[in-house]
Order: C-alpha cells, then structure tokens, then sequence
C-alpha cells in the first residue's frame, strides 16, 4: 500500500474548503443524523475535541451552546473559514494538527471527542493510528464517522465498469482490504477524473466489525457501531430531492432514517454521500 502523503491531502483540503458546506444528494440526511447523535451524549460534557473540524459545521455551534472546544484540522483553509464563522466567540480554539499525531494533548483530556467525516478514513494507511488517537484523548465518549467498506466497494465497482468497462484491481483492493491510493495502480487515475485536482486522496474504508473491534482494542465500549443514513442511500435521487425540497418532510424523514439506522438495518451502508459508517464508544470507567 502506497503510504499517504499529508502535504497532497492539505493542498487537496485547502481546495475543498470552500465547497465544504455545499451538500449534495443525501449529505444533508447524513449530517442532521450526526447532529442527533451528538446531542444524544452531551449531558455532563464540558470539554470537546472536534478532530478534522472542517469549516465548523459542528464545533461552532457547540462553543455557541458553551462547551470549551478545541477544533483541530489538517488544512489551514478551513481553519480560516472557521475562524472567521466563529466571530468573537472564547470559547473554541482553533489548532493546525494531524488526526495521526494529537501528541500535544494528553490522554483522556476532553469529554467528547468527535473525528466525523473524513480525518480518519483520508490518512489512507494510517487510518488505524489516527483513530487509536482520537480514542487515546477521549476521556468519557468518542463519535466517529468514516468511510463505509460497503458503500466504497460498490461505488468502485460501479465506476470501474462504467469507466473502464471491467473490474480495475483498485475494486478489489477496496473490496478486500478497504484501501484505496490514487497512485497504487495505473487505472486508478480513471477513477478520480472529475475530482477536485483529479485527485480522490488516500482512502481507508471500514467495515463495522473493524471498526468496533479498533474502538474495543482500545478499551471503549461500543455503545453503536454501523450504518448512517441506509434509508436515505437508498432512496433514488429524485424521491430524495423531494424530501430535502420540503422543510417539512425532511425531520420527518431524518426521524425515519435515524429509526431504520437502529432498528431495520444497523449495518446498512449509510449515505452515499459523506461518510456511511458512525461508532459511539465510551471508557467504560468515565
Ligand atoms: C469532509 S470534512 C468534514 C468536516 C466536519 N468534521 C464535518 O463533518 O462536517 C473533513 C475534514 O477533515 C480534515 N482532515 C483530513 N485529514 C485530516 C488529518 N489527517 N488530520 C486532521 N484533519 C484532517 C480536512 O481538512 C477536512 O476539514
């Protein structure tokens, strides 16, 4: 597996920052199910890290509610967004650092700490490490969000045979390993033609018994560990833009997902947007 390099992924970031907020198809759903998961374990929480924060979609308005949070990204250009979102607000901090390196803050040292959509599953081959860091510098709940196996595996192989008319290597290697480089293979160019840069970054994507048993290895307990937003992938994008056209319909239909997530299919593939597979865990001694 080539090994991933955090200088491309910065100038990659730096140049989605500013369409960070821009949701297409179902990233909406997937985004309105984070946010009931989030206040589903705020009581008693006072510090957050928000790790790959992004533009501040979620750590903003957290510091707005009064948590103490440190917002942390690899990209200085959604630093500045945030920053500047953030106005005058004291009470979030914001830090250029490496999901796989959080060496300056010490273990246990936040209440909550989030690492949704995108800084764990982009650090491609060390996508493990990034995640033992996030779980080491969480004290009470860890919620993570990465790039769902399922959902990869099948966008892949549909790419390939509409692209290349055959099933590439790289459908495989994501199939079976849930790794995918843009350099590991010569076709894989073909896949990311499009892309921001023509680049689709260093990806890792998780399946939900890997992914519970890192956050188990790492002694949290896994409180839910699956699918985020199945219903919604599933729906065909017309249906869709219906929903999300009629305000409302849409918490309605974010209430149905969020129902189907846990009671219909756990280990769905989630969105097909965003990334698919959310875990809570908690240190079974906080
Ligand atoms: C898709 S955005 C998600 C933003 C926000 N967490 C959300 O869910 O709306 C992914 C963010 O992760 C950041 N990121 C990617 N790799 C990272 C890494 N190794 N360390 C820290 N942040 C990273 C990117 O710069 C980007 O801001």
């Amino acid at each position: 597996m080539i090994k991933v390099d955090f200088e491309r992924e910065r100038t990659w970031w730096d140049a989605q920052a500013p369409h960070e907020e821009e949701d297409r198809a179902d990233e909406a759903v997937n985004r309105a199910l984070r946010w009931r998961e989030i206040t589903r374990h705020l009581e008693g929480v006072r510090t957050i890290l928000d790790v790959g924060g992004g533009t501040g979609a979620f750590s903003i308005p957290l510091a707005q509610y009064g948590f103490e949070v440190i917002h942390l990204d690899l990209s200085p250009a959604m630093l500045e967004i945030a920053r500047l979102k953030a106005g005058g607000l004291h009470n979030i901090r914001f830090v250029e650092g490496n999901a796989v390196d959080l060496s300056s803050l010490a273990d246990c040292s936040f209440d909550l700490v989030l690492a949704l959509d995108g800084a764990v599953s982009f650090c491609g081959d060390r996508a493990e490490e990034a995640l033992l860091e996030c779980c080491r510098v969480a004290g009470r709940t860890l919620i993570v969000s990465v790039l769902h196996r399922a959902r990869l595996a099948a966008q892949w192989a549909s790419t390939s045979l509409h692209v290349l008319g055959g099933l590439a290597p790289a459908v495989y290697a994501m199939l079976e390993r849930g790794e995918w480089h843009q350099d590991q293979y010569p076709e894989n160019a073909a896949f990311a033609r499009g892309s921001t840069h023509d680049y689709l970054g260093s990806l890792h994507g998780f399946l939900p018994g890997e992914l519970r048993s890192i956050l188990e290895g790492a002694g949290l307990q896994v409180v839910r560990c699956g699918g985020v937003g199945s219903l919604a992938g599933l729906c065909p994008p017309e249906v869709l833009g219906r929903v999300l056209a009629d305000p409302a319909l849409f918490p309605e239909f974010v209430e149905l997902c969020d129902a189907y997530d846990r009671e219909v299919m756990p280990e769905g593939p989630g969105t097909e947007q965003r990334a698919g597979l959310l875990a809570v865990a908690r240190r079974a001694d906080a």
